[in-house]
């Protein structure tokens, strides 16, 4: 959590910090702060609330200056308001610190300077950090980037910060563990950042810094990297970025989220694109191919992730058992890290991460790694943590995904983990090439069909109007589409804050019925070819409980549309298939409430779209 922002060079670095800070708003969103320097004086300007707060309140010092830095913040240590805020800094005033991460051992830290007589204005982690960077300045009697190589030495937990001293008007200092940090190079300029979003209209020369290294960077020189353990010289990878700034604005939509909702189409076609060759009767994906032993000889596959995506795994397990008769776990990472799991070199673990930097998604892994288990990524965000840690991966093409709810990530991630059981599937024989063409040819229609799906919108909207003021809602499938339930009720409860609940619909009876009263609103995917009958017979106890009933149905059914209030269809697919339709006017219900309560629908309260804190 926490987006940090970077930039020294010859142009004015306020309005690249502020942009970039609105850029990397998703990642916190609470608290946001910039300091300026113009090479004698060094202006700062912090506030809790968004970056154009920030703008605002910055209006009271001087903007000037080719050397700035900002913050965008999720808290972690100390309440959001803005003592609190970042930079952050030294007691001397020298040095100015922004952070990413969580420094553990803080307060022991804290407790030692304290006896050396600092003080502390703020209650957080970093405010430690840059004090002690400079305590080890003053004692050693070191530059910048030694002091912050040897307090780095002296920290558990994770960063990635960057920090300068007003003695050197020409260098900033940055170092990654665990959190994100990227740096852009332009002509006799730098810019930093937590991803490349901020910097891409300026260059597309990007520096990702790995785990434990760090850089110093100087107007007029090479970045110089090296290794924060053992001081080792790094050689900066520069990479060419493909991103284009298109696809980091909102292009005509109210919000990021819907416009994310509407690309789906186009991001599902990208993901299968080159890797789906119907014609040829093949798939092609380079980190299945180059180890396909390892899936087709493994015990179980073991999937992890959070969240939306632990969603997508979900539906994972049914395609991979289904199809590929492979046995699958699927584990929350942050429950799996922590329970001593049973973990062998037979095993493969898939992650799935939009961000690819989710800590304890990245942390299963590592787990996982050490006890021999082969590691394959699915990640959206190329370059990140999980992908680099993964020891083979597949990436989601969805492009850059910034609105905090996810959508396009979860349908693109179920697109990459259906070529995956297919390709399984045919290896292991347990398809027919005919059975096999049909499934490559029905994927190849998915982006149309969900173009169709969209087509719902307005209908949705009306069925949004009705229930925009309910208290809780149900949210019911089986099968297939049992994790679709689970991803529409996570989807409403964080942007529009109304209570929703999953449940697999024949579980209902087991205690979920007793909520049911003409006041509930349940959503019940009922396709055809997912247990249709008995979806039927859960609709009808509904009913007889006087529960409002809105039905996602496949186009043409009647004896759903007898039952149920309203009635949403999504064109006719293969079962499997159907969680890549369902889901879409799941998302756009959540959408219209959350608008029309007024919520804030691409930045919801208390969430962060890239989780790198466990
Ligand atoms: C929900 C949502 C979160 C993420 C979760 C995992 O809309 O966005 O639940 O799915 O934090 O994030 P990634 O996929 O980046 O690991």
């Amino acid at each position: 959590m926490c987006g940090i922002v970077g930039y020294i060079g010859h142009r004015e670095a306020f309005p690249i910090v502020i942009k970039g800070l609105q850029r990397l708003e998703y990642r916190g969103y609470d608290s946001a702060g910039v300091a300026i320097y113009d090479g004698s004086k060094i202006n700062l300007s912090k506030t809790k609330g968004k970056v154009e707060d920030l703008k605002n309140k910055a209006k009271e010092i001087s903007q000037a200056g080719t050397l700035g830095i900002g913050h965008t913040r999720w808290a972690t240590h100390g309440v959001p308001n803005d003592v609190n805020s970042h930079p952050h800094y030294s007691n001397s005033g020298d040095l100015v610190i922004i952070h990413n991460g969580i420094i553990e051992n803080y307060e022991s830290i804290k407790k030692a300077l304290i006896n050396r007589g600092y003080s502390f204005k703020s209650d957080t982690d970093t405010e430690v950090l840059v004090n002690l960077i400079e305590e080890v300045q003053k004692t050693e009697g070191v530059k910048l980037g030694k002091a912050v190589q040897i307090a780095l030495n002296q920290v558990v937990g994770a960063y990635a910060i960057a920090v300068f001293d007003k003695k050197k008007p020409d260098e900033i200092v940055v170092a990654k563990l665990g959190s994100p940090l990227a740096i852009g190079v332009g002509e006799n300029e730098f810019f930093i950042a937590s991803d490349a979003s901020p910097f891409i209209e300026f260059t597309n020369n990007a520096v990702y810094l790995e785990d434990e290294e760090m850089a110093i960077i100087r107007l007029g020189k090479e970045i110089k990297l090296r290794k924060i353990k053992n001081d080792a010289i790094a050689y900066p990878n520069i990479l060419e970025l493909q991103m284009n700034l298109e696809e980091i604005e909102k292009g005509g939509y109210d919000h990021f989220m819907l416009k994310e909702i509407y690309e789906q189409p186009r991001a599902i076609m990208d993901t299968y694109r080159g890797r789906l060759l119907a014609d040829q009767g093949i798939i092609r994906m380079a980190g299945i191919d180059e180890n396909i032993e390892k899936f087709t000889n493994a015990n179980r596959i073991i999937i992890v992730a959070c969240g939306t995506s632990w969603h997508a795994g979900l539906v994972a397990e049914y395609i991979f058992e289904d199809l590929a008769r492979i046995p699958v776990e699927v584990e929350y990472a942050s429950e799996f890290r922590y329970r001593n799991p049973i973990i062998t070199d037979k095993d493969v673990l898939i992650a799935i991460s939009q961000s690819g930097e989710t800590a304890d998604t990245l942390a299963a892994i590592k787990l996982a790694k050490e006890k021999g288990a082969f590691v394959f990524g699915v990640c959206n965000v190329v370059g990140s943590s999980i992908a680099r840690e993964s020891n083979a991966g597949a990436y989601t093409h969805a492009g850059p995904e910034i609105g905090v709810a996810s959508t396009k990530a979860f349908t693109t991630q179920i697109t990459v983990l259906t070529l995956i059981a297919l390709k399984l599937a045919k290896e292991k024989g347990e398809f027919s090439s005919s059975k096999f063409h049909e499934y490559l040819t029905e994927l190849e229609t998915i982006p149309s069909k969900v173009e169709k799906s969209l087509q719902s919108n307005a209908l949705v909207e009306t069925v949004a109007e009705v229930y925009k003021d309910s208290a809780n809602c149900l949210y019911l499938g089986r099968g297939y589409n049992f994790p679709v339930a689970l991803e529409g009720a996570l989807k409403l409860k964080e942007i529009s804050y109304i209570h929703a609940e999953g449940y697999p619909a024949a579980e209902m009876k087991h205690g979920p019925i007793a909520l049911i009263d003409e006041q509930m609103p349940v959503i019940v995917i009922a396709t055809k070819k997912g247990h249709y009958e008995k979806v039927v017979s859960n609709i009808q106890e509904i009913k007889s409980r006087k529960g409002k009933i809105i039905a996602i149905v496949t186009e043409g059914d009647v004896q759903v549309k007898e039952l149920a209030d309203h009635v949403i269809e999504i064109p006719e697919t293969l079962e499997s298939l159907t969680p890549l339709l369902t889901t879409i006017p799941l998302q756009l219900l959540s959408y219209h409430i959350a608008v029309m309560r007024n919520c804030n629908v691409d930045q919801p309260r208390n969430l962060a779209k890239s989780v790198t804190v466990e």
